[in-house]
């Protein structure tokens, strides 16, 4: 026998059968009869036992040969307690005044971590954020944006006369196409010697869709005339801006930016011989100057074309102020003989 066998046992704690009850449905009244791990007493008391810190609860005995004067039922492992927490139920209703140092320990545990494994991922700074839960974000609802307009020079680079002609009556390039009645693509002979380049189509030219058709348009006809060219047989006659300015006003730098490429796209697929600019806005925009038509006229300019060619450029007077100050037609027709000289 040895000196432990021989040691008194302490005699088992004394429990009343509705104990024992709780403690069989909770499946540990057999742990009961183990000797438990030594527990501090403040964490046995259970309140409403009428239990005193450090003592043991009314009722059960402070010691016994096979059974820890304090109760395991409220101190389990945390794992003892979630595996146990089912059973804690019927507990807490049989005698709620015995149970509430468990429940909440299984309150504390159980309810933030269900057992599934999906809960797992929801990181712990959503876990342990008090107050309302996120909002889910707000659906933004994506518009289908209509695709950018394609400029003019790329639109019209490989375009050939009938295209650019339709792409100049669908072209909103600029304000212009909102008071015009036609756009004024061109006209003339093809091939074409002469290309004769205009300012804008003015009001009878956006009533007939048609180039030069006014009073001016009957000048420039009899000044071609007067050098043997006719628009039917010889000349193209285009405008740099291709919409009518509203009341006729002089054309904006950005009105000419978006336009001119249409007039650059003629050239190149009308190949004139040479060109007649006519007015100042029509000769700064063909030769890339804001030199005035005083300083431009009376000498051979030379536009070089994307395939290389040189086209002999003369500036001359626009028939519209020629109209106004009909002195000045002696210079145009010095202008006329030089475009028709062997150049
Ligand atoms: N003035 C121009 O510059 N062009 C026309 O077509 C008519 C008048």
């Amino acid at each position: 026998m040895s000196p432990m066998d021989a040691a008194p046992r302490p005699a088992p704690p004394r429990i009343n059968p509705l104990q024992r009850i709780w403690l069989r449905e909770l499946g540990m009244e057999r742990l009961w009869l183990r000797t438990p791990p030594a527990v501090p007493v403040a964490k046995v008391a259970v309140a409403g036992d009428g239990a005193v810190p450090g003592q043991a609860p009314p009722g059960v005995s402070p010691g016994g040969p096979n059974v820890a004067p304090h109760s395991p039922i409220v101190a389990p492992s945390p794992a003892e307690a979630r595996r146990d927490a089912p059973a804690a139920a019927p507990l807490a209703e049989a005698a709620p005044d015995a149970t509430p140092a468990v429940v909440p320990a299984v309150a504390r545990t159980a309810p933030a971590e269900p057992a599934t494994g999906r809960a797992s991922a929801i990181p712990p700074s959503i876990l342990n954020r008090t107050g309302p839960p996120p909002r889910p974000a707000p659906k933004v609802e994506v518009q289908e944006e209509a695709p950018p307009p394609i400029p003019v020079a790329e639109a019209v680079k490989d375009a050939n006369l009938e295209q650019l002609a339709a792409q100049v009556v669908a072209c909103a390039a600029c304000g212009l196409c909102k008071g015009r009645r036609h756009a004024v693509v061109g006209q003339g002979a093809q091939p074409t010697r002469w290309l004769v380049v205009g300012e804008a189509p003015g009001e009878q030219e956006d009533r007939q869709g048609q180039p030069f058709v006014g009073r001016s348009g009957q000048l420039l006809d009899a000044m071609l005339a007067a050098v043997g060219m006719s628009r039917e047989r010889d000349v193209f006659i285009t405008n740099v801006i291709k919409c009518r300015p509203p009341g006729n006003r002089n054309p904006k730098p950005e009105e000419i930016a978006a336009c001119s490429p249409y007039l650059m796209r003629q050239i190149a697929l009308l190949k004139p011989e040479r060109i007649l600019v006519l007015g100042r806005f029509a000769a700064q925009t063909l030769l890339g100057t804001d030199a005035t038509i005083g300083n431009l006229r009376g000498r051979v300019h030379h536009l070089k074309t994307d395939e290389g060619v040189q086209i002999p450029v003369i500036v001359s007077y626009h028939p519209a102020y020629l109209l106004r100050s009909p002195s000045e037609k002696a210079r145009a027709w010095q202008d006329l003989k030089l475009a028709a000289r062997e150049l």
